[in-house]
């Protein structure tokens, strides 16, 4: 069980590279399943999310060899179509393999994804699509138990954009015999970059990005080498500590498309962003101005990004007031943010924000993996020693966090408890 310390009030400066995208390559992995043969996969993040993912493929029956951010798997061999309880529970995007195994295999075993610290996530618009596709579903002792002799397209109506919902069904319809139309589904990058493999490994998807997306079955794909895209919520990160810390902070190796949303509110609250191709320069402003936020899909305001700006007006000049509309308890970090002397105050998916001068750096406690990075940011600027503990959420999503801080001028460094 490590933990981060960081001593407060550096202003960060220099540059940081971003790493690929730890909800682009989970998809991507598995996609592995649906075809022989060797794929090889560059820009891949050195992340537990991707070690699980791994395991969980190898325990299928893929081969799998790793040398630096470049990952190849042969799922040639997997013929086993369960994923065990104890695999799961350490990584709720595991779901992911459903899709595949029964498109594959036409059966598979799931152990039900848990509940998580920010919600009940449930999989029941997996399900459903599954069986818009033919797929026969039983959930007995805490398993997801589908087959299907031959999944059939059919149109699949989404009562939420559901992001690996719409992943786990885009993978069983590719190999499905006919049309697969999905509507109301999501437009996030990760989504596109999946397509964009399918369709490199032999697919035939369109409207990818769009909130329909038509499937064309085939009847075999092929391996293919590519590279992951770029962590968009890693670089929201990163952007959030150089306006926090009034710092001066270039990000190589961004996707600036991707991030329009968060561009837009950083601006709103003072920073000044410059963008040159891949490259992102965050100038911290004279000072934090007030800005609104609400969580949307996909091109809304991320999620994913809600507990990070939550920081950044925290020491806002004024009163500002956050929505969390995608998950029903993505609040969790308020508690511990009080706890650093932020004044938060929170009503059902609402939480009003007035801005303090200073934090004053404590013990706090990760939640969850977006929490988590939220705490290390109130400790750049909070006054004094914020001590970040349970940091395995940290190490589930971001690269060597605590390395690129420093690297940036932060007074940071993780312990081993
Ligand atoms: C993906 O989770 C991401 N994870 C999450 O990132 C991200 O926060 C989320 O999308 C929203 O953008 C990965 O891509 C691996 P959803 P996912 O299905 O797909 C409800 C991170 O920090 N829902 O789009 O699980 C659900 O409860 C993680 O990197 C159903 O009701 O999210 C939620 O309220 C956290 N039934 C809403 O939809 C279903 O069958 C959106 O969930 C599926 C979802």
């Amino acid at each position: 069980m490590d933990k981060i310390i960081i001593q407060g009030g550096r202003t960060l400066k220099g540059e940081v590279r971003i790493s690929g995208a730890k909800n682009a390559a989970l998809p991507i992995l598995v996609s592995s399943l649906l075809t022989d043969g060797w794929n090889t996969y560059s820009n891949v993040p050195d992340l537990k999310d991707i070690q699980s993912t791994k395991l969980l493929l190898s325990n299928l029956g893929a081969r799998i060899e790793t040398d630096g951010d470049i990952i190849r798997i042969d799922a040639g061999g997997v013929c086993n179509h369960e994923a065990p309880y104890d695999l799961v529970r350490k990584m709720r995007a595991s779901i992911l393999v459903l899709g595949p195994l029964v498109a594959r295999l036409k059966k598979a075993r799931i152990s039900l994804p848990g509940g998580c610290a920010i919600g009940a996530r449930p999989i029941n618009l997996h399900l459903k699509g599954l069986e818009r596709l033919g797929a026969s579903i039983e959930l007995k002792h805490g398993y997801v138990e589908a087959s299907a002799d031959c999944l059939k397209g059919n149109e699949i109506y989404l009562d939420i954009a559901t992001v690996t919902g719409t992943e786990n069904l885009m993978m069983a319809a590719v190999l499905a015999k006919g049309i697969t139309v999905l509507r109301n589904a999501a437009r996030e990058p990760e989504v596109i970059a999946l397509a964009d493999v399918l369709n490199k490994m032999g697919s035939k998807i369109e409207g990818a990005g769009t909130s329909v997306i038509t499937i064309q079955g085939v009847s075999t794909l092929h391996p293919v080498s590519v590279s992951i895209i770029p962590d968009r919520i890693e670089t929201g990160t990163f952007m959030i500590s150089a306006a926090l810390t009034r710092g001066d902070v270039t990000l190589l190796n961004c996707e600036p498309d991707h991030l329009k949303a968060t561009i837009h509110k950083l601006r709103l609250s003072g920073a000044r962003i410059t963008i040159e191709g891949k490259q992102i320069r965050v100038l911290g402003g004279d000072e934090i101005l007030s800005v609104d936020i609400k969580t949307l899909p996909y091109p809304g305001f991320p999620t994913d990004m809600q507990a990070q700006f939550m920081v950044l007006m925290s020491v806002a000049n004024g009163f500002s007031i956050i929505s969390e509309t995608i998950f029903e308890n993505r609040f969790i970090h308020i508690s511990e943010l009080r706890r650093i002397g932020a004044d938060i105050k929170i009503s059902g998916n609402t939480a009003m924000i007035t801005g303090v001068p200073t934090l004053s750096g404590a013990q706090v406690m990760a939640t969850d993996l977006r929490a988590s990075a939220s705490l290390i940011l109130a400790g750049l600027v909070a006054e004094g020693t914020t001590e970040v503990n349970r940091i395995y959420h940290l190490d589930r999503g971001y690269e060597t966090i605590e390395k690129k801080f420093a690297r940036l001028g932060a007074a940071i460094k993780r312990v081993k408890v």
